[in-house]
């Protein structure tokens, strides 16, 4: 029998009419923790950091760890990185027989054992030199043959819905092009026979590998997609705010978007885009609105201010559960998201970047509020989320 879960995932996936929003795979970043405070604050399915199908083939403990996560996070995707079909296959079956280990954060020392994922997700789009030079993420579109084998290795090894990630061109320099050239994601997806492979869907970084990780989106490459491929579609890149979501939506016609950057230190994006795609509740511009100089605007600036600090002590808490020994020094990076922009917040930055423990994240909170509310210019504050 098919698990509930697995049903409504692929509901979701493939019949929703409304755009459904996921948190986009980051490594070192989208680990349990963090998609745990996504998931609770409006992200519909959450993407594991990506794990290299060499090294669960080889057995590393580290990589499994890296995978865990709780039923809460569900609908979740493992990422799998790498260019050998055989240790594809491995890992799709390892995960999709045995799963992942779990984590329970009530009672995070009691042993629960693996369990599957929602869904199984290849990267074809990585640009970081460690994974491109060594033929695998977005290098795999040098190799149509190798690519389409590798999804062909993971969906005939899995029961679990299969997707992909990738960009929507390659632009490389010309010393490593070879003779034939596949530059933009059409001609990848033809080569592909993409609609015969059994893909669930595709998540598509608007940016080239050129680009990087900076610069325009590019819609149209986005839209145009559809033409080439018959599943689900969500597009990625650059959406930091519920209007920008709502543009790209718009000039992508895509079914749902993937969002990396745009949750740091702002899990509750996937709520504000909800409500903004809604149109039944005022659009949530928190900041925007604070502006006016009033009591009305310095209490909505409070509040905002104590809704950040609400979500960045839930979101340390789990971390302390997840990674008990370095977890706090790795969720400072977080706690700077949190609060970049706030003013004279770089004053306290040594206090944010020197937390060890949990209970030091919680007096520094404490200090963070304290001082904010002595600030004449808090008013002020330049950030906006509208
Ligand atoms: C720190 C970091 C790590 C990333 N790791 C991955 C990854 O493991 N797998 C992947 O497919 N994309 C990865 N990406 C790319 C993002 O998923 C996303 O495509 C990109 O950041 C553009 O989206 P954004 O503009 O919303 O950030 C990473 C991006 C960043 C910034």
């Amino acid at each position: 029998m098919i698990p509930l879960f697995i049903l409504e995932f692929a509901c979701l996936m493939n019949f929703s009419s409304k755009p459904f929003l996921a948190l986009a795979p980051m490594a070192g970043i989208t680990d349990s923790a963090f998609r745990l405070i996504c998931r609770e604050n409006g992200a519909d399915l959450v993407y594991s950091e990506m794990a290299n199908v060499s090294a669960l083939y080889h057995r590393s403990a580290k990589t499994l760890e890296l995978l865990k996560f709780s039923q809460a996070e569900r609908p979740y995707i493992i990422q799998l990185f790498g260019k050998e079909p055989k240790h594809f296959t491995y890992a799709a079956q390892l995960l999709s027989k045995k799963g992942a280990p779990q984590i329970n954060y009530r009672n995070p020392k009691r042993q629960l054992g693996f369990q599957p994922p929602d869904g199984l997700d290849i990267n074809f789009g990585c640009p970081a030199k460690k994974v491109f030079n060594n033929g695998s993420g977005l290098a795999l579109w040098l190799q149509p043959k190798l690519a389409q084998k590798i999804i062909r290795s993971v969906v005939q090894s899995t029961r679990l819905p299969v997707s992909i990630k990738t960009r929507i061109g390659l632009e490389i320099p010309e010393r490593l092009r070879q003779t034939k050239n596949i530059l933009d994601l059409p001609d990848f997806l033809k080569s592909l026979k993409i609609n015969e492979l059994g893909l669930s869907s595709i998540m598509l970084h608007g940016r080239t590998y050129k680009q990087g990780f900076t610069g325009p989106i590019n819609y149209q490459a986005i839209l145009r997609a559809k033409q080439y491929f018959s599943g689900t579609i969500l597009a990625n890149g650059n959406i930091k705010t519920p209007k920008i979501a709502e543009q790209t939506l718009k000039e992508t016609q895509a079914q749902g978007l993937g969002i990396a950057t745009g949750a740091y230190g702002q899990p509750e994006i996937f709520k504000l885009i909800k409500k903004r795609l809604d149109l039944t509740k005022p659009d949530p511009k928190l900041f925007t609105e604070s502006q006016d100089k009033n009591r009305q605007g310095r209490k909505l600036l409070l509040n905002f201010l104590d809704q950040k600090i609400t979500l960045a002590l839930r979101h340390a808490h789990y971390v302390d559960l997840l990674k008990p020994t370095k977890g706090i020094i790795q969720f400072r990076k977080h706690l700077l998201w949190y609060f970049k922009g706030l003013p004279d917040i770089k004053k306290l930055y040594p206090l944010l970047t020197q937390v060890q423990t949990f209970s030091q994240v919680k007096s520094a909170l404490a200090q963070i509020k304290k001082t904010m509310i002595k600030q004449k210019n808090f008013i002020n504050g330049e950030k906006s989320i509208g």
